[in-house]
């Protein structure tokens, strides 16, 4: 793919958190997070982060994204963009880190108000994963 078309790809899946955002149920943080994730077979799932009275029960945008995905069968991701009403730079928090080093330990993340995409494993170096867990003594 040329260097234009990888950056339209991006631009389109950063343009499609950015509307995701808008969903957003955020009604105590007031804080609008968008998520679009974007498969190897080039289908797009979004997300929005949905928070709960019940404080604790909130869930980010990233994994509703990724939840929506894996729900309809897709488990091969490519990349993701996350977008916030902030002027600032919004990561994904550590458990949504997690959550994507399962299917992807290198997922490229997109973030907005940053040129540069990251590789999940920059962010994420020494997740917990299963040879790990099958270690077990
Ligand atoms: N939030 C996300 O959706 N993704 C992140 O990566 C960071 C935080 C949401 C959770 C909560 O609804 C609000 O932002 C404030 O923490």
């Amino acid at each position: 793919m040329s260097t234009n078309a990888v950056l339209d790809k991006k631009e389109a899946l950063m343009k499609e958190a950015i509307s995701a955002q808008e969903k957003a149920y955020s009604p105590y943080s007031k804080f609008k997070v968008g998520a679009a994730l974007l498969t190897k077979s080039g289908k797009v799932f979004t997300g929005c982060n949905i928070e709960n009275v019940s404080y604790s029960m909130t869930i980010c945008a990233e994994r509703v994204a990724v939840f929506k995905a894996i729900s309809e069968g897709h488990t091969d991701f490519e990349a993701i963009a996350i977008s916030a009403s902030s002027n600032e730079t919004i990561y994904p928090c550590g458990a949504c880190r997690q959550v994507l080093a399962e299917f992807n330990p290198k997922i490229e993340v997109l973030v907005n108000h940053d040129e540069k995409s990251y590789s999940l494993y920059d962010l994420l170096p020494k997740s917990f994963d299963q040879e790990q867990l099958n270690s077990k003594l």
